[in-house]
């Protein structure tokens, strides 16, 4: 299984010397988002989303950060694999950031991808606000598109007054799949637009940032090939059939646009059909380009890992929910709900680094668990049983209602990282442990 793996996550980064500094506050602000004029946020450098921090390969992220907040917080680079000690996690990485303090966050990205980082302090109140922005790492030499266009997927919760809803994990919240707004957004837009010119090809990242939704977006009449999920490459290009973009999950498509003017495309949503919400539209007009033909940067090493169902489960983990707790409902993973001091608890799991570990989900809930593991990517084995050879890693996988989930896994970065559902209320009603990776 290690041997297969091959260097397809690679253990060291290869840093080219050449940092790249952001300064990076949060703080509240009023904006023109989700359809209203002034919309009070918790944005980072006054924009929601946050901005895109665009960096190449090799390159070091330094970012200044600095909380203005009425809370304090923390940021997680979600899907990076950066050292234990700049996950972001409160009390188990770094203490929270308080009102007012600062913390520098540096890394070198061993992969190229689309991330995204996010508070991991009361995620489910400070994510909801509108503190989020994306990381993109670009190659070293990146495939000439004619456009990179990052579209953060959220939806917001606004009451009567056009404000967002402040009462955060209510108990409706809890007994679902989360917060689920009544409004849709595409980077902040309820109604987005994406140019295009006849013949473009274009690199079309899509991050799902919100707290409970899944989307399942239906490209219309434009067809694409998916070329990476959670930000690494596939093995290879596939079409785009459909995906269910759970909390935390990423998918680049490599779009084709026609080389003759179409009608404007709208983008919808399908996770729950048969009502399509719309996401954004595409418009395709203008002189056509000359169609670009250059090989899909899908084609990295992904291994199938054949015999890892057969392996022996290394850690069952059963997901549910009980009565109790300070929310009054809990969200449990084998019956232990995660609290704030559980920092210092003994990690759920242990697993040592370059070893295989074969890890099953049972969800024994009607719910939908989203499950992320930081600080390493995996692969999904089985759903109910059944081998699935998906051509790609996840940091995210989507458990479903009753379903069990077996994914295999080579931990290549040591440290104690989170292992959660990735809808914020169930991780802040206890839906939340810790896994020690040893060398
Ligand atoms: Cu995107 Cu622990 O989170
Ligand atoms: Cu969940």
């Amino acid at each position: 299984m290690v041997q297969e793996l091959g260097d397809a996550l690679p253990h060291q980064a290869h840093p080219s010397g050449r940092v790249r500094s952001f300064d990076l506050v949060a703080a509240e602000a009023e904006l023109p988002v989700a359809g209203q004029e002034h919309l009070r946020v918790w944005a980072y450098n006054g924009q929601v989303p946050g901005p895109t921090l665009r960096v190449r390969l090799g390159d070091t992220v330094r970012v200044n950060f600095t909380n203005r907040l009425p809370q304090e917080t923390t940021i997680h680079w979600h899907g990076v694999r950066v050292p234990n000690g700049m996950d972001g996690v409160p009390h188990l990485t770094q203490p929270p950031v308080q009102p007012g303090e600062h913390f520098v966050y540096e890394f070198t990205p061993k992969d190229a991808g689309t991330f995204w980082f996010h508070p991991h302090v009361r995620s489910s109140e400070q994510v909801e606000r509108g503190l989020y922005g994306v990381l993109v790492v670009e190659d070293e030499s990146p495939p000439p598109y004619s456009q990179d266009v990052v579209w953060v997927l959220d939806d917001w919760m606004l009451d009567e007054t056009g404000q967002i809803f402040p009462q955060f994990n209510t108990p409706h919240d809890l007994a679902h799949d989360g917060r689920w707004g009544n409004t849709i957004t595409v980077n902040g837009r309820t109604d987005g637009v994406l140019v295009a010119r006849p013949g473009e090809r274009i690199r079309l990242r899509l991050v799902n940032s919100a707290n409970g939704r899944v989307f399942k977006p239906d490209l219309g009449a434009l067809s694409a090939e998916v070329v990476a999920v959670d930000g690494l490459y596939a093995r290879a290009p596939f079409p785009y059939a459909g995906f269910e973009l759970a909390p935390g999950n990423r998918l680049d498509l490599d779009i084709q646009i026609p080389s003759a003017s179409i009608v404007p495309v709208m983008v919808v949503d399908r996770f729950y059909p048969p009502l399509p919400h719309a996401l954004a539209t595409v418009r395709v007009e203008g002189e056509p380009v000359a169609p670009a033909s250059f090989p899909s940067p899908a084609h990295a090493s992904v291994p199938r890992w054949k015999e890892g169902l057969a392996l022996p489960v290394t850690k069952q983990f059963r997901l549910n929910a009980r009565r109790g707790g300070p929310l009054g409902l809990e969200w449990t993973i084998n019956d232990q709900a995660f609290a704030g001091h559980d920092h210092d608890a003994p990690p759920a799991l242990t697993l040592s680094r370059d070893r295989f570990a074969h890890l099953q989900f049972t969800n024994e809930s009607f719910r939908l668990h989203p499950i992320h593991i930081h600080g390493m990517f995996f692969r999904l084995l089985a759903r109910n049983g059944a081998a699935v050879d998906e051509p790609f890693f996840r940091d995210t996988v989507l458990v479903h209602a009753k379903e069990t989930v077996d994914i295999g896994v080579v931990p290549e970065d040591v440290g104690r990282w989170m292992m959660h559902c990735h809808i914020l209320e169930h991780a802040e009603a206890g839906m939340m442990t810790t896994v020690a990776v040893v060398p």
